[in-house]
């Protein structure tokens, strides 16, 4: 069963308050599915949440070209994935996707929709639409139980752009 909720993030301040407060709420091993299209802040919002997950140096969270994956040490480490460049998805499986993800840390894809099959069932994904300047949308599904669990929390503490 899955559940989808929405957020407004009408600013820059909204989008790293909800990545904040979703990386205070992560657990080991989770997995979050970013999709959205370029410049939608997909990039932003993993550094809040790396903020969120105590990072040292936000700055740290960059997509460099060519580079699939980040790892930066915070709460638990954080693996950030950006496969916009990634041509199969098999390049994904030799990434050693499915190692990171059985990992102690918390995955975080960008452009999960080009490995959708690739991702566990259970995880939480992130749409990001722009609506504006400085305004996005976040539609979250959680699948899975503890996702739906997640977005709850999520929800109760930012009920104001739900
Ligand atoms: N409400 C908002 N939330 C997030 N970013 C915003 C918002 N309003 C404006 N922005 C701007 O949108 C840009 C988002 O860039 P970002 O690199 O995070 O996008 P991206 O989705 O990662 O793009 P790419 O597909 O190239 O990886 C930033 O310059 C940011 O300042
Ligand atoms: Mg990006």
């Amino acid at each position: 069963m899955e559940r989808i909720s929405h957020f407004e993030l009408s600013s820059i301040a909204q989008t790293e308050h909800f990545g904040q407060t979703l990386g205070r709420l992560l657990f080991p091993g989770a997995v979050i599915a970013l999709v959205g299209p370029l410049g939608a802040g997909k990039t932003f919002l993993t550094r809040a949440i790396a903020q969120g997950l105590g990072i040292d140096d936000p700055a740290l969270v960059t997509s460099p070209t060519f580079v699939l994956i980040q790892e930066y040490k915070a709460r638990w480490p954080i693996y950030h994935f950006d496969v916009y460049r990634l041509k199969q998805g098999s390049g994904f499986t030799d990434l050693g996707a499915a190692e990171y993800f059985a990992g102690e840390g918390v995955s975080i894809i960008e452009w999960a929709d080009k490995v959708m099959p690739l991702l566990p069932r259970e995880h939480l994904r992130i749409e990001l639409l722009v609506s504006g300047d400085q305004a996005r949308q976040a539609l979250v599904t959680a699948y899975g139980e503890r996702y739906d669990q997640l977005l709850n929390q999520l929800s109760e503490v930012l009920p104001k752009i739900r």
